[in-house]
């Protein structure tokens, strides 16, 4: 199997445990990225069981309403009972980097308030210790330059992500090279960072179910 189809399997097992999961009439967290985009093509067959969804991004709220799927402000939203979304890495605790799409802090927003966090992966994002990846730090334009000081003593090479800029207006550094033992600590300590709006070391809200795909079908952990 491609990678595309284990990440369509993945989306397609995620629309099936919301159809089960979700009360009818209930609000969809929708995450950002390709298996995400996946997902939100496999929700439209259900679009008439939900009042509508909450969007993670701008892309995700354009893929959902192209869908006729009707897109809620959070604002307007007291309870999510599944969040979907896909991730870079994921460990054996659920602890996740996320990000590599830039929508991190809106997929952190909507993970907060959703009852339960359902993470999509085909098997190549299952590590045994998150950091192979490059770990994704949103930061304010203006504290760039002395966020990637802050980020290079805790050990890691801070690279700004070329041309890129997130649907709040803010820079991402991708930051190399760090040894990730502790990811909640680490996560808490990075967000300590002034100028730093949030960095994709998702372990204090962790998944709470993982879908992962491989060749053998879609394993469900959690
Ligand atoms: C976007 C994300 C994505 O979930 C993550 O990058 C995985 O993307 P893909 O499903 O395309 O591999 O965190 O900010």
């Amino acid at each position: 199997m491609t990678q595309d189809e284990l990440k369509q399997a993945v989306a397609q097992a995620a629309a099936a445990y919301v159809a089960e999961y979700a009360p009818v009439g209930s609000v969809i967290g929708v995450g950002t990225g390709s298996t995400a985009n996946f997902f939100i093509d496999a929700l439209a067959s259900l679009k008439d069981r939900f009042r509508g969804a909450v969007a993670s991004s701008e892309a995700t709220r354009k893929r959902l309403a192209g869908h006729g799927i009707a897109v809620l402000d959070l604002n307007d939203v007291e309870h999510i009972p599944v969040y979907v979304d896909g991730a870079d890495e994921i460990d054996d605790g659920l602890n996740m980097i996320k990000g590599g799409g830039g929508a991190l802090t809106r997929e952190k927003i909507v993970a907060a308030v959703a009852a339960t966090f359902v993470c999509i992966a085909d098997a190549s994002k299952q590590v045994a210790l998150l950091g192979k990846f490059p770990l994704p730090v949103e930061v304010i334009p203006m504290a760039r330059a002395q966020v990637a000081r802050e980020l290079a003593k805790l050990g890691g090479q801070p690279v700004l992500r070329d041309g890129f800029v997130s649907d709040n207006g803010n820079l991402i550094l991708d930051v190399h090279g760090l040894t990730i033992g502790d990811p909640k600590s680490l996560e808490a300590q990075i967000n300590q960072i002034v100028g730093v709006v949030t960095n994709g070391l998702f372990a204090r809200r962790p998944a709470d179910v993982l879908l992962l795909g491989a060749a053998d079908g879609v394993r469900r952990i959690g």
